[in-house]
């Protein structure tokens, strides 16, 4: 497509290429002024409710479609809508900016020199007017329907509301096993290495949220990649935070912009995360007496999964194949330490989360982990023993002690968490 940009116009319009001519008339509408220097938010005296941004690149053809359901959405509130393209080559900005006649709302930001969504949220908010900021992605796979509810979270008291896919009306619509895994892998990475960040939510790989200015102010923000949401709870002061569940729907135009170096500045970003002092020094106290209980549960369940070993494989006994009857046997102490833990260990978290629903989901999660648990039990047990020689029974008493530490925390942040949403 030939572009204003490029060639000089000729004088005589009838010689004007047309879409040179569209372009043209583009160029000459208002740009925002792209800002630059450190990403750190201003204190303003908001002039409206609501500064939604929307990190585009190559999404020209989801504009016009998202910005007439944006509207429609917060008709009747006090908003602007911000577009931060990265200077596409489909031109999204030019797209943008031609709606602007009958889409005021809108304002455009072409940002050229400067590239990734993250930057792009956090300059859009830059030159914001909102008291509350949002983001959401351009391409329709963040519903805008639930932008009225993000808003009411944070009406109702939230300093931050995150749209998730794991509480309750959440999920995802089109993506295959590989990249759930990579999700949901990428989640219990964070948790290890940042559990007071990424354990706040339960969808930190959320990019459809909205913050309250005022947590996120006169901090210099420094993400990486796409992670947006875990720069502002790391770095801002995040009070109260709500979730809203949404629907991750099948992208319909344009495709994913995700790569391996997104995964990779993942880890970048949450390696410079945890190295600055404020986030160690919100380590959160280790809860030695619920770990206690959790590991006298523990106790419990060994000896469960003994005994019942002993009646269904001893040949004195029901004499049953070795694998048949360690598999049940495990299973029921599996059973044993869920029943126990939801009662006594994690009881004043489970009481809000009553539902036969809620029980069994939480069920289903710590059978994953513990399953998980026993194949790490295994491959410590054989690396102890096979690779460094150590006495089996002490290799087993280790990898026992290890994965129970595993299984408590991740049990901790995963099964037992408690969401500020109600179900
Ligand atoms: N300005 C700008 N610059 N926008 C970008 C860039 C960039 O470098 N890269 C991507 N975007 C825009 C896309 O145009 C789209 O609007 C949005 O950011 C999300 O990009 P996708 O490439 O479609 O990401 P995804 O759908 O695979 O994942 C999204 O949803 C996940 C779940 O909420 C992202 O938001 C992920 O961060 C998020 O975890
Ligand atoms: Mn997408």
């Amino acid at each position: 497509m030939v572009g204003a940009g490029d060639a000089p116009l000729p004088d005589n319009p009838a010689l004007i290429p047309w879409n040179a001519m569209v372009i043209n008339l583009a160029e000459n509408q208002d740009l925002l002024p792209m800002p630059i220097g450190p990403l750190v938010i201003q204190a303003a005296t908001p002039t409206c409710g609501l500064s939604l941004i929307i990190p585009t690149y190559n999404e020209a053809a989801n504009v016009e479609p998202l910005i007439a359901q944006l509207t429609q959405v917060l008709q009747g509130q006090s908003y602007e809508i911000i577009l931060v393209d990265d200077d596409s080559p489909d031109r999204t900005w030019e797209q943008a900016l031609l709606l602007k006649n009958d889409y005021p709302q809108l304002h455009v930001m072409r940002r050229q020199g400067e590239r990734g969504l993250s930057t792009a949220v956090i300059r859009g908010w830059q030159v914001s007017q909102g008291e509350v900021l949002a983001v959401i992605d351009g391409d329709l796979q963040h519903p805008p329907e639930q932008v009225a509810e993000l808003y009411k979270a944070i009406a109702q008291g939230a300093d931050l509301a995150v749209a998730s896919r794991h509480v309750a009306g959440g999920g995802i619509s089109d993506w295959g096993i590989a990249r759930r895994m990579l999700s949901r892998g990428a989640q219990i990475l964070g948790l290890l290495v940042l559990p007071n960040v990424v354990g706040r939510v339960s969808d930190p790989m959320s990019g459809y949220f909205m913050v309250r200015r005022s947590a996120i102010t006169q901090v210099e923000l420094d993400p990486k990649g796409y992670k947006i949401l875990l720069e502002v709870i790391g770095r801002g002061n995040v009070g109260p935070i709500a979730e809203v569940g949404y629907i991750f729907q099948e992208r319909q135009l344009g495709e994913s912009k995700v790569t391996t170096q997104q995964w990779l500045d993942y880890l970048h970003h949450l390696a410079k995360l945890r190295s600055r002092g404020r986030i160690t020094a919100l380590k959160q106290r280790f809860p030695i007496e619920r770990f206690l209980r959790f590991g006298l549960v523990g106790l419990s369940g060994v000896f469960v999964d003994m005994l019942l070993f002993y009646l269904l494989s001893d040949p004195s006994m029901l004499g049953w194949g070795l694998t048949r009857s360690k598999m049940l046997a495990s299973e029921i102490a599996i059973v044993n330490n869920f029943c126990w833990n939801d009662r006594w260990t994690f009881q004043d978290l489970a009481k809000s989360q009553s539902k036969k629903r809620q029980i069994l989901r939480r069920f289903l999660k710590f059978n994953t982990i513990c399953l998980m648990g026993m194949i790490l039990n295994v491959l410590l047990l054989n690396l102890l023993y096979n690779y460094f020689g150590i006495n089996r029974y002490l290799g087993n008493f280790v990898a026992i002690a290890l994965v129970t530490a595993w299984n408590f925390w991740i049990n901790l942040k995963l099964s037992w968490r408690v969401t500020d949403v109600q179900e």
